[in-house]
């Protein structure tokens, strides 16, 4: 029997890479529950709308009669829960909405989940797959080894310490309750559709724009880079292969130093943006601006995945330097898709938060 999924924050970056995913190679009903705010936009999952299967609804994972509603009249059986307030540097400047949705949001649907599970008499299919960062782990220095599913929970910034809490009530529900939960842990994802807030899409857009590309610190901060479409192809086997309880960290076997990012963006911009018949306003490298660290800044991440390896056999599949080539590539070619992102509340978010940059 196909699984009947609701999959919350199915309008933000990854959420609608995975809905589309998940549309081409799987029958059954597909709910999005999504509140459709800054990061999540009705245009990300627009090709979907016109089949029966699909419904968006938007609305808040805190509203418990909602998620009630919606978990009985379309017969869910399956969640998979990304919606989260996800930015860095927003947490820090106001940490309130961070504790709301993704610690009360995570448990509004778990509880709800709860209720329905066993309302129905503990079906064995059932699953709630909670979606979170490798930042619960706090930070690495260069020399210490890559994160494992058991490494302890460090978090620093108010966003890793809201999606640690909500990770510790995912693990509760099936220790206490034997709710079916499964939480993947992923590295930083990059590819389509990422909001502009997160360091490649803005790097993009600003080179595209003429504008600083903002450097934290010294630039030498170390993330695990992975194309969002490598993460989808793994939440679909931990959804079909793993077994209730199961915690799995996901990554691209990547590290990659942010100024090098940027210096790749850069080069890539510089050749691409002319055969795709775009003028470039400045030399892109000399828009490098390094500017005051992020507080509390986290050094390095890095992900041991040799445990999803190993149990469900999943591997990432994208080269960084094709998977960088083809997202420079989707943001030269869909201005109708950022340029409505310029608002006002943007701007003006980054004129708060860096001055004018
Ligand atoms: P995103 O900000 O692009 O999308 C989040 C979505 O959640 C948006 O569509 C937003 O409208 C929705 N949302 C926010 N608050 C909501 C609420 N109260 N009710 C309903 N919907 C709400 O973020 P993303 O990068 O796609 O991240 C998705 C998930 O993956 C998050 O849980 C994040 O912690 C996790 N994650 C992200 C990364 C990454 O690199 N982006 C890496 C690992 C894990
Ligand atoms: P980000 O995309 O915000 O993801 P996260 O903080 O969740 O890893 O940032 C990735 C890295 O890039 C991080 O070390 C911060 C850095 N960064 C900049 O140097 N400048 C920027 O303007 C942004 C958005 C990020």
């Amino acid at each position: 029997m196909p699984k009947q999924v609701l999959i919350t924050g199915g309008a933000g970056f990854i959420g609608s890479n995975f809905v589309r995913h998940w549309c081409q190679r799987h029958t059954g009903r597909v709910v999005v529950l999504d509140i459709l705010g800054y990061a999540g936009n009705r245009a990300n999952v627009a090709d979907l709308e016109d089949q029966a299967r699909f419904r968006l609804v938007k609305g808040d994972i805190c509203d418990r009669a909602l998620v009630d509603e919606l978990l009985t009249t379309e017969q869910i059986d399956t969640v998979i829960h990304f919606a989260a307030e996800s930015h860095v540097d927003r947490s820090i400047l106001g940490p309130a909405a961070f504790v709301q949705t993704n610690v009360v949001g995570t448990f509004t649907l778990l509880e709800a989940f709860r209720d329905r599970w066993q309302t129905q008499g503990k079906p064995h299919h059932y699953r709630f797959l909670h979606i979170s960062t490798d930042e619960v782990y706090g930070s690495l220095s260069a020399d210490d080894p890559a994160f494992t599913e058991t490494t302890p929970y460090a978090p620093n910034s108010p966003y890793s310490a809201s999606k640690a809490s909500s990770d510790h009530l995912a693990r509760a529900y099936f220790h206490t309750y034997g709710m079916p939960t499964l939480i993947t842990n992923c590295s930083n994802n990059y590819g389509p559709y990422q909001f502009p807030e997160k360091l490649i899409p803005l790097m993009c857009l600003n080179i595209m724009l003429g504008k600083p590309l903002p450097v934290y610190g010294d630039g030498q901060n170390v993330r695990d880079w992975l194309h969002v479409s490598d993460h989808c192809t793994a939440i679909e086997q931990v959804l079909h292969q793993a077994e209730p309880g199961d915690v799995y960290n996901i990554g691209g076997n990547n590290q990659v130093k942010n100024i090098d990012i940027v210096y790749q963006l850069c080069e890539l911009m510089g050749e691409m943006a002319p055969a795709n018949g775009i003028e470039l306003p400045k030399t892109p490298r000399e828009l490098i601006t390094f500017i005051a660290d992020r507080p509390g800044h986290d050094r390095r991440y890095a992900m041991d995945i040799s445990k999803i390896k190993r149990d469900l056999g999943w591997s990432p599949v994208y080269n960084f330097t094709d998977g960088l080539r083809q997202t420079v590539a989707w943001y030269l070619t869909h201005r109708d898709w950022w340029q409505p992102l310029l608002s006002a509340e943007y701007q003006g978010y980054y004129k708060n938060l860096y001055g004018d940059r």
